[in-house]
């Protein structure tokens, strides 16, 4: 596996490899890697000669200074996992590499920047469009892997790229959520949940199950979320910031029955840890 701080001897590389005629994997992360994180490695690896991944906590897409302080760093233990799951190439670059001068670039994305993370989350959408347009210019990959845990996230790139990328010539694929075996939505921030909390955060996906089975069998939306919200509150380590369910391309509310394809996208505070989980209907 080489290891890149840099942006020029990475892409000189990758240009090497481009003209040996093998086709290259994207994965973007923030590391504190998890399987979740692996997942997509080993789907980069099963589609493409070359999978690089990309290590680099990017401050622009946090609107939260004590988040962005607090966010799990652990460059060597990425690296021994990235190693293990055959990944090929790993970029890690400082602060300073991706960012020599501050970006100012304002992306308009729309509607489906606006709702849920983007409405609770004022700015973050901005920072990630601002790194993954870095990013994929510097990668350049033929698929560019991404995983529907962050599901908005991936509506929001795929408009990005789409209107401020028209020369981009890569697929943007999107892959399913990774979960515990008791069901909990692998993320790197559940590190920061104590024994106490972990059990609490477990009830986040028992609900999304819950409310999936209700839709099967014919709930309303309205039956849905009054259950869901009554659910989440039955634990004192939990808050509700939101529940909504949107349309799943659109991510907008839905209004009257609901179709199918809509998807519940929910976030609760564990204590003080944010924690985000999101199921297709
Ligand atoms: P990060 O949270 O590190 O996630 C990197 C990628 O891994 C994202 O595409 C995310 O959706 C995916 N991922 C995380 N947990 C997952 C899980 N349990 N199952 C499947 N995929 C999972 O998302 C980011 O970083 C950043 O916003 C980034 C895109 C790297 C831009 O900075």
């Amino acid at each position: 596996m080489e290891i890149f701080y840099e942006i020029e001897p990475l892409k000189k590389r990758l240009a090497q490899l481009r003209a040996q005629g093998k086709s290259i994997g994207f994965v973007a992360t923030m590391g504190a890697l998890h399987l979740g994180h692996v997942s997509l490695v080993e789907k980069s690896n099963q589609d493409n000669d070359i999978t690089a991944v990309s290590i680099f906590v990017n401050p622009t897409q946090f609107n939260n200074k004590e988040d962005l302080e607090k966010y799990p760093r652990n460059l060597e233990a990425d690296i021994h996992l990235l190693e293990e799951n055959e990944a090929d190439i790993v970029f890690a670059p400082a602060v300073s590499e991706m960012y020599p001068q501050p970006d100012n670039r304002q992306f308009e994305i729309g509607a489906v920047a606006e709702v849920m993370e983007g409405k609770y989350r004022p700015g973050h959408f901005n920072g990630v469009c601002q790194v993954v347009s870095k990013l994929l210019n510097i990668m350049e990959p033929d698929n560019a892997y991404f995983g529907q845990k962050d599901y908005q996230q991936i509506a929001v790139i795929r408009t990005m790229v789409k209107k401020y990328m028209p020369d981009f010539k890569g697929k943007i694929i999107s892959c399913p959520i990774k979960r515990e075996s008791d069901g909990l939505a692998l993320s790197s921030r559940n590190q920061h949940l104590s024994a106490d909390q972990r059990v609490s955060a477990l009830l986040i996906s028992k609900t999304l199950f819950k409310a999936k089975e209700m839709s099967d069998k014919g709930a309303t939306q309205k039956e849905l979320v009054d259950y869901i919200k009554k659910s989440i509150a039955t634990d004192a380590n939990l808050c509700l910031e939101y529940v909504e369910i949107a349309d799943k391309d659109t991510l907008q509310p839905i209004k009257g029955d609901l179709p199918k394809n809509a998807v519940i996208c929910i976030t609760v505070y564990d204590g003080k840890t944010r924690l985000i989980d999101n199921i297709l209907l």
